[in-house]
C-alpha cells in the first residue's frame, strides 16, 4: 500500500514513543526494495486492525532506531523481510540487520516474521530466516509460525495467505482478541475541493512529484526518493521483427552529477499510459471527475499522503498507483464487499475464497485490476471509496535495467537495453505489456517516426506544457556485478537475449582500456550469446565485430541461435562444446558471469558448467557443484538474473 508510517508527524525515530503517541499496539516493519514487502505488511496491518481490533501501523525499517525495541513488552512486532540479490538485505534494512546482530536480549517482546524471497536464487529467503533465527537466539517470543513467500514459483500471494491464516489462528489462541467481519476503516479521507488556486494543484510534474521545489533538480545524491530527471538523448529499435521489440535508450547525464559504474542497474520511474488510466477510472465510475481537484486528510496519524496535494483523481491514478499489475486474491477479498450487484459480490467472494478458481479465472489470464473487476461485475462500475483504492493499491514502482554502457567510455551517458514484453497469454484476448518498456517504445517511435506523441499518451510533462526533450526520472542502483580488478584474469560471460546488456558494457570497458593502454596484459574473454536467429533478434549485431577487431585474439564471441535449426541450440550447448577450454580457463582463475532469465537459463547454465567440470576435471557431480558454490562465495561466479 502507499500509506506507510513516516517517522510520523513528531519526527521521532523512537518506536516506543511513536507507538504510544499514536495509540498503536502493533507495528509491522518492512524491509522492502521494490515495494512488495511493504505492500504485504500494509495488508497485514490493515487486517489486524479491522478483523481483530488491534490498532496497527506499518513502518519502514530505515526510519526507526531500535534501542527501545527490547522493552516493548505489551506490543506486537512483525517483520516482513525481503531478501535481495545474493542473500543481502534490502537497502532500508541494512542498519536494522546490523543492530539485530549486536542486540542483547529480546525475551520481553512478541514477534512474527514473514520472509519474501525467490527460490531460483541460491540464498533463498536468507534475510527472513536470519531475522527469525536471531530473534529465537535472543529469546524473543513468537506469536505464530515463521512464514515465507516464493516469487520464483510465483506463489507469493498464496504463501502469504496460508501464513496469515496460521498466524491469525495462533493470535486467537495466544491473545485475548475477538474476530470481526472485515470492515474498511479509512486511514485517509478524500475531500473534493470546489475552488483551488490552479497553480497549487499538483498534476504530476516530476519536479514536484519527487522533490521539494526549492531543491536543485540536477544535484544528487539520486536515489529511490530523489531520482534524476534525465533527458533521453537517443533511442532505437534493436530487433528487425515487426512482432517483437527491444529498445536501446541512452540517457544524458551531462547536466547532472549522477555517477555509475559498468555493471550497475538503472531504475526508471514509469507512469501509466492513457489507455490504462482511462480503463481504471472507468471501472470505478470516475471518468467524469478525472480532473476534480481533491485534497487528502489523515484520519490515522501513522498514515501518510504519498503525493503532493491538492491534486486530481487522474494524477493519482497516472503517477502513483500500480494499476497494470494483477489483482491479488487478498485484494479481491478486501474489495468484494463493494461489488456492484449481489451476483458480482458472490462471484468476488467465491473467487477470493477459492484458490483454484481464482487461479483459473483471474490469475492465469493475466488480467490487470480493471480487467479483473470488469470481468467479475460483467462490466458494471464498482462504487469504491477513492481512499480505499489509494490505501490498498500497490504504489507504482521503478523498473530496474542492467546498464549496457561502459562508465569508462560513456562517462556522461547511460545506455539500457529493454525488451518490450508483449505477450498474449493463452485463453486471453488482450496484450500484456510492461509499463516502462512500453513507455520507452513509444518514446522511440515518436523520436524516430513521429507516429504518436508520447507526451499525450503518457502525459510526460504534465499538462502545463511540453518538455523540449523527453525526460524520465531515473536513479542508479549499485551492483556487485563487476569485472575482475586484474585485467589479466580470464572472463567467461554468458548472456542470452537481453542478458547480454551488461556484457556490452564489460566489453566496451575492455575496449576502452585496450585503447588507453595497448600493452596491458589482457586475459581471455569469452562471450556466450544466444537468440532466436542471426537475422531477427541478434542484439548489437554490428557492434561485436568492431569490438573483436579492437580486442584482437583475446576476445571471442560464441553464438547459439535457437530457431535456425530443428534442434534448439542454447548457450549451455555451446558451453559443453567448449568444455576443455573453459575448464582450462577456470584453472587459470577465470571469472564467470551469467545474466538473463533466472527461471530456467541460469539453472541450465549452472548445470552445464558442473558438467564441464565433471567431464574435464574427473570430478563427481557433487564435487563440481561444490566448486561452483565456492566460486560464488569468492565472487568468481556472479549472476545478474531476473
Ligand atoms: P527459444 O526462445 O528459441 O527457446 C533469448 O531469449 C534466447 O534464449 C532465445 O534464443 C531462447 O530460445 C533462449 N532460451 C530459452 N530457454 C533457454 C534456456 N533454458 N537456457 C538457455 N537459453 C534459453
Amino acid at each position: 500500500g502507499v500509506t506507510s508510517a513516516p517517522a510520523t508527524s513528531t519526527g521521532s525515530r523512537d518506536i516506543a514513543e511513536v507507538l504510544s503517541a499514536s495509540g498503536k499496539r502493533c507495528i509491522v516493519f518492512h524491509g522492502s526494495q521494490t515495494g512488495t514487502a511493504e505492500d504485504y505488511a500494509s495488508k497485514f496491518a490493515k487486517e489486524l486492525q479491522s478483523r481483530f481490533g488491534i490498532p496497527s501501523m506499518t513502518a519502514d525499517l530505515e526510519k526507526y532506531d531500535f534501542d527501545s525495541l527490547p522493552a516493548l513488552e505489551n506490543k506486537l512486532v512483525f517483520f516482513f523481510m525481503a531478501t535481495y540479490g545474493e542473500g543481502e538485505p534490502t537497502d532500508n534494512a541494512i542498519e536494522f540487520m546490523e543492530w539485530l546482530n549486536s542486540a542483547d536480549d529480546l525475551a520481553a517482546v512478541k514477534f512474527g516474521v514473514f520472509g519474501l524471497g525467490n527460490s531460483t536464487y541460491e540464498f533463498y529467503n536468507a534475510i527472513g530466516r536470519k531475522v527469525q533465527a536471531k530473534i529465537a537466539e535472543l529469546n524473543g517470543q513468537f506469536l505464530g509460525p515463521y512464514g515465507e513467500g516464493d516469487d520464483g514459483r510465483g506463489t507469493m500471494d498464496e504463501d502469504f495467505l496460508s501464513w496469515k491464516d496460521a498466524m491469525f489462528a495462533s493470535l486467537k489462541d495466544q491473545l485475548d482478541v475477538e474476530e470481526h467481519a472485515m470492515q474498511y476503516q479509512p486511514a485517509l479521507e478524500v475531500v473534493e475541493l470546489d475552488a483551488a488556486d490552479p497553480s497549487t494543484v499538483f498534476l504530476g510534474e516530476p519536479s514536484r512529484k519527487y522533490l521539494d521545489p526549492s531543491q536543485d533538480l540536477s544535484l544528487g545524491p539520486f536515489n529511490h526518493s530523489h531520482p534524476y530527471l534525465a533527458p533521453i538523448a537517443s533511442t532505437y529499435e534493436l530487433f528487425s521483427l515487426a512482432s517483437r521489440s527491444c529498445i536501446h535508450a541512452e540517457f544524458d547525464l551531462s547536466d547532472s552529477n549522477l555517477r555509475y559504474s559498468t555493471g550497475d542497474h538503472l531504475a526508471i520511474w514509469p507512469s501509466n499510459s492513457d489507455a490504462h488510466v482511462s480503463k481504471f477510472l472507468a471501472i470505478f465510475g470516475w471518468e467524469d471527475k478525472r480532473n476534480q481537484v481533491i485534497d487528502i486528510r489523515l484520519l490515522d496519524q501513522t498514515a501518510s499522503v504519498p503525493f503532493p496535494t491538492p491534486t486530481t483523481y487522474e494524477t493519482v491514478v497516472r503517477h502513483y498507483l500500480g494499476i497494470t499489475g494483477p489483482l491479488s486474491r487478498q485484494s479481491l477479498s478486501a474489495i468484494a464487499a463493494f461489488a456492484p450487484t449481489d451476483a458480482s459480490k458472490l462471484l468476488a467472494m467465491a473467487l477470493g475464497g477459492n484458490k483454484d478458481a481464482f487461479k483459473e479465472k483471474i490469475h492465469d489470464r493475466y488480467m490487470d485490476i480493471a480487467d479483473a473487476l470488469a470481468y467479475i461485475s460483467g462490466g458494471a462500475t464498482w462504487e469504491v471509496p477513492f481512499s480505499f483504492v489509494i490505501e490498498t493499491t500497490h504504489s507504482l514502482q521503478p523498473r530496474y535495467y542492467s546498464i549496457s554502457s561502459s562508465s569508462l567510455s560513456e562517462k556522461r551517458s547511460i545506455h539500457v537495453t529493454a525488451v518490450v514484453e508483449a505477450d498474449t497469454p493463452a485463453g486471453s484476448d488482450h496484450l500484456v505489456t510492461g509499463v516502462t518498456t512500453n513507455l520507452l517504445r513509444h518514446i522511440q517511435l515518436t523520436q524516430n517516426q513521429s507516429s504518436q506523441d508520447p507526451h499525450q499518451r503518457y502525459n510526460l510533462s504534465g499538462p502545463r506544457g511540453k518538455l523540449a526533450r523527453f525526460k524520465l526520472p531515473v536513479h542508479v542502483r549499485r551492483s556487485t556485478f563487476k569485472l575482475p580488478t586484474n585485467p589479466a584474469s580470464p572472463v567467461i560471460m554468458i548472456g542470452p537475449g537481453s542478458g547480454v546488456a551488461p556484457f556490452r558494457g564489460f566489453v566496451r570497458d575492455k575496449v576502452h582500456r585496450k585503447t588507453q593502454n595497448p600493452n596491458e596484459k589482457q586475459g581471455k574473454i569469452m562471450l556466450f550469446y544466444g537468440c532466436r536467429s542471426a537475422e531477427e533478434d541478434f542484439l548489437y549485431k554490428e557492434e561485436w565485430p568492431q569490438y573483436a577487431s579492437k580486442l584482437g585474439e583475446s576476445f571471442e564471441m560464441i553464438t547459439a541461435f535457437s530457431r535456425e535449426t530443428t534442434r534448439k541450440v542454447y548457450v549451455q550447448h555451446r558451453i559443453m562444446e567448449r568444455a576443455e577450454e573453459i575448464a582450462d580457463l577456470l584453472g587459470k582463475g577465470a571469472f564467470i558471469y551469467v545474466c538473463g532469465d533466472a527461471s530456467r537459463m541460469a539453472r541450465d547454465v549452472h548445470d552445464a558448467l558442473a558438467e564441464v567440470l565433471v567431464a574435464s576435471k574427473k570430478m563427481t557431480r557433487e564435487m563440481a557443484v561444490d566448486m561452483l558454490r565456492n566460486f560464488k562465495i569468492q565472487n568468481r561466479y556472479q549472476e545478474d538474473i531476473w
